[in-house]
């Protein structure tokens, strides 16, 4: 029956994981998945999680359906992170927010809500680079996907230019995509004036800004100022749709915590908008798990658990800016010449190191490092015990 089936590739990124797994090594490294590791290189579970986990175990929760747009609580509280508590959005019901499921669910809420109902186009601008799953959930969402210049190679850092060259020369009612905070992979962010002179050239080009969100406190270790880029886009009046994940700021990966939200001009519009989101839903899983949004919420909502929650967000975004300093720190040590200095300037979960895909190949196959084809690590893999291990390798592969 299946025998016009053609055996597909791995992914990009979770296939990293399997060849991984596979290696024997025992000086292996992981770096491709952006999955946050303690400096033993084990998983971390956040402590406020586990509070958190320990108070809904208490309370003995029933497992009925949550709704269609999940847990209430939840949904409230991550549109108020995200936008900040008391923006006037929220107070007046402009927003329609969602659980999702995780960051890939919440987008593809958007793919095929925009699909279906957004008029002015059906193209959708990613940067260039971005994240490797963006494409195919845009088209499986039915959406044409296109590009605007992003990362500059010659500087392994922000093409403001080419970025506001092209964007200004995208047609009007297109969607652009922009990673709020930690863009993925290259962990390159523009800086607050340079999303000011962004979000009004978008504004003029009459585009339709649609966040990607998946590591708010992960670029700064401050959940308020990751959030610069939607809040001033709301600010200048921008109608802009929003994916968030808690996978990462939560550890939650495999509880598959996240939102939509799509801004309204009005709380009637708001009202038929949810609606239709409702209906969009509801064929393609019914209605979201709860446990994860039950933790997210409880420590969202209990002042003590998000001030402890906040604290170890920052924790693993300075860990994650020492291991930079190490590595970078490391190659020098090595005796390289090469100017790494964008180790050190690009933040949250990702280096794009600059490797070239014949190196990416020599230190996984000669070293057992294991990292995306495009030369992306996962700075949240490295730890004391390993990070002089992988300078010694990329001095190597680069001599
Ligand atoms: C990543 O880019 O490694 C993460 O966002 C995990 C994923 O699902 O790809």
């Amino acid at each position: 029956c299946w025998s016009n089936v053609e055996m597909g590739p791995p992914d990009a990124i979770l296939g990293v994981t399997e060849a991984f797994k596979r290696d024997n090594n025992p000086n292996k490294m992981n770096l491709g998945v952006g999955a946050y590791r303690d400096d033993d290189g084990k998983p971390y579970i956040l402590p406020s999680v586990l509070k958190a986990e320990e108070q809904i175990l208490k309370a003995k929760l029933d497992k009925e359906y949550a709704g269609i747009t999940g847990v209430p609580e939840f949904a409230k509280a991550a549109a108020e992170l995200a936008f900040g508590v008391g923006n006037p959005i929220l107070k007046d019901g402009l927003n329609v927010t969602t659980q999702g499921v995780s960051g890939t669910g919440s987008l593809r809420i958007g793919g095929a809500f925009f699909a279906k109902w957004y008029q002015p186009s059906k193209d959708f601008y990613l940067p260039s680079p971005s994240w490797g799953n963006h494409t195919p959930i845009f088209k499986h969402s039915g959406l044409e996907v296109k590009s605007y210049r992003y990362y500059d190679p010659s500087t392994c850092g922000f093409d403001f230019a080419g970025a506001l060259d092209d964007i200004s020369k995208i047609p009007e009612g297109s969607v652009i995509v922009l990673h709020a905070c930690a863009h993925n992979p290259t962990g390159v962010d523009p800086k607050p004036e340079q999303w000011n002179e962004l979000s009004a050239v978008i504004k003029k080009r009459k585009l339709f800004p649609f966040f990607d969100m998946a590591y708010q406190g992960f670029a700064s270790g401050d959940t308020d100022r990751d959030a610069y880029a939607l809040r001033q886009f709301v600010k200048d009046g921008h109608a802009v749709a929003l994916s968030q994940s808690f996978a990462k700021n939560m550890g939650l990966y495999g509880e598959r915590v996240g939102a939509f939200t799509i801004v309204c001009d009005s709380a009637e519009e708001a009202s038929r908008v949810m609606s239709q989101v409702k209906i969009v839903i509801r064929p393609m899983y019914s209605n979201p798990p709860v446990h994860g949004a039950r933790i997210a919420s409880r420590i969202l909502n209990t002042p003590e658990l998000r001030t402890q929650w906040l604290g170890e967000v920052k924790g693993m975004a300075d860990r994650i800016i020492s291991m930079r300093t190490q590595l970078k720190d490391g190659l020098a040590k090595e005796g390289s010449s090469k100017n790494w200095q964008h180790i050190t300037d690009q933040i949250g979960m990702f280096c794009f190191t600059g490797l070239k895909p014949d190196q990416v190949e020599r230190l996984t196959k000669e070293f057992s490092v294991y990292l995306t084809k495009d030369g992306r690590i996962s700075v949240a893999g490295l730890s004391s015990k390993n990070v002089g291990y992988l300078a010694k390798a990329m001095h190597e592969v680069t001599k």
